[in-house]
């Protein structure tokens, strides 16, 4: 469809991005990219499995072409992400012994000496390119006094990881926006926990510039009021917020299974768009971009998880057409 708006003439207040993962780019899905967006994140190619998949070959393989498109498309590129506990190899978490790392001095001192290789060498090879990175990625578990997630990271390292991730950040790429980024940071808990969080880490000047929101979310939860909550929460840190993978899954339980979207759900995944995009559009300069956590229906990561079905989750359909859920974000009236 060349006749209608590009979403990012429509909306000015902030890059609008997609997610994108492998040959997106040379399908229609590259033009789809470039005529409605202005941000992508690699959905999965700069993440530690595909850059520095044993210790100390780094591979950009990935990630390259898509950089060459966001280049020569005029796109910024979100980096997603340095540190996280999946799609990790496990020589990072392997002490020199060959063992399972456990909290020792000397596996904790290894952990971050490779860390710190990683981040160096990924945002140098970057550079500029990349303008906003979420350094580390799902840090909280609310259901921790600490609310601080168990992974092997924080069972090595403790906070150290995080403080180390975002110090060399910055260092080797000062230009750089450095990002927080979780889930379901709409949910008091949760959001409450990495809120202290951040506020413990910005007090020790450890360089945070911002707090990415990922909104996968479905056509009922979570309401606009609660979401509103959470942006205002935040934005008394005076740092900026990003949504970083939105969604919007036509289901509202696991239970649920449709052979095709069903109208009424796609005609409420629009209200949903149009009310969520309608809210972001009240913090322009706190929020600094908004993506979407894919481009079309043929191919979003809720396919596969939680369970087997097809979803329909994003503002194109599975052969590249305009949703209702487009007209929410194009045309809300
Ligand atoms: C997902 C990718 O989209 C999938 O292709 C991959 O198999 C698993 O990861 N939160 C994140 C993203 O921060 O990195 C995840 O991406 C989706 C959930």
């Amino acid at each position: 469809q060349t006749d209608i708006p590009s979403v990012r003439d429509v909306v000015r207040e902030f890059p609008v991005g997609a997610a994108i993962t492998g040959a997106e780019t040379v399908t229609q899905h590259g033009e789809l990219l470039a005529k409605h967006f202005g941000s992508v994140t690699p959905g999965n190619a700069l993440k530690w499995d595909a850059t520095e998949p044993s210790e100390g070959n780094f591979s950009y393989a990935q990630a390259d072409p898509l950089m060459s498109f966001a280049k020569a498309h005029g796109l910024a590129v979100r980096g997603h992400t340095l540190v996280w506990h999946n799609q990790t190899p496990a020589w990072v978490f392997t002490g020199a012994d060959g063992q399972p790392m456990t909290a020792t001095a000397e596996d904790k001192a290894l952990l971050l000496e490779r860390l710190e290789t990683h981040i160096r060498n990924v945002a140098a090879h970057y550079g500029t390119d990349i303008g906003v990175w979420d350094v580390v990625n799902e840090v909280i578990d609310e259901n921790q006094t600490d609310g601080l997630r168990r992974s092997s990271w924080y069972t090595v390292a403790g906070l150290d990881y995080i403080r180390t991730a975002f110090r060399v950040a910055r260092e080797v790429a000062p230009h750089a926006k450095l990002f927080i980024n979780d889930y379901n940071t709409n949910v008091p808990a949760k959001r409450d926990k990495l809120y202290a969080l951040v506020a413990q880490l910005l007090s020790e000047g450890v360089p945070i510039d911002g707090v990415g929101h990922q909104m996968h979310i479905n056509v009922q939860w979570p309401t606009v009021t609660e979401t509103k909550a959470m942006l205002d929460k935040f934005a008394s840190l005076n740092i900026e917020q990003q949504i970083t993978e939105m969604d919007v899954s036509i289901y509202t339980g696991n239970g649920e299974s449709f052979p095709a979207p069903p109208a009424d759900r796609l005609l409420q995944q629009a209200y949903v768009y149009r009310d969520m995009f309608a809210l972001f559009r009240q913090y322009p300069g706190e929020i600094t971009s908004v993506t979407l956590w894919g481009l079309a229906d043929d191919n979003t990561w809720l396919d596969t998880f939680p369970v087997t079905r097809k979803d329909a989750p994003l503002l194109f359909d599975t052969r590249l057409q305009a949703k209702p859920a487009y007209w929410g974000v194009v045309d809300p009236t």
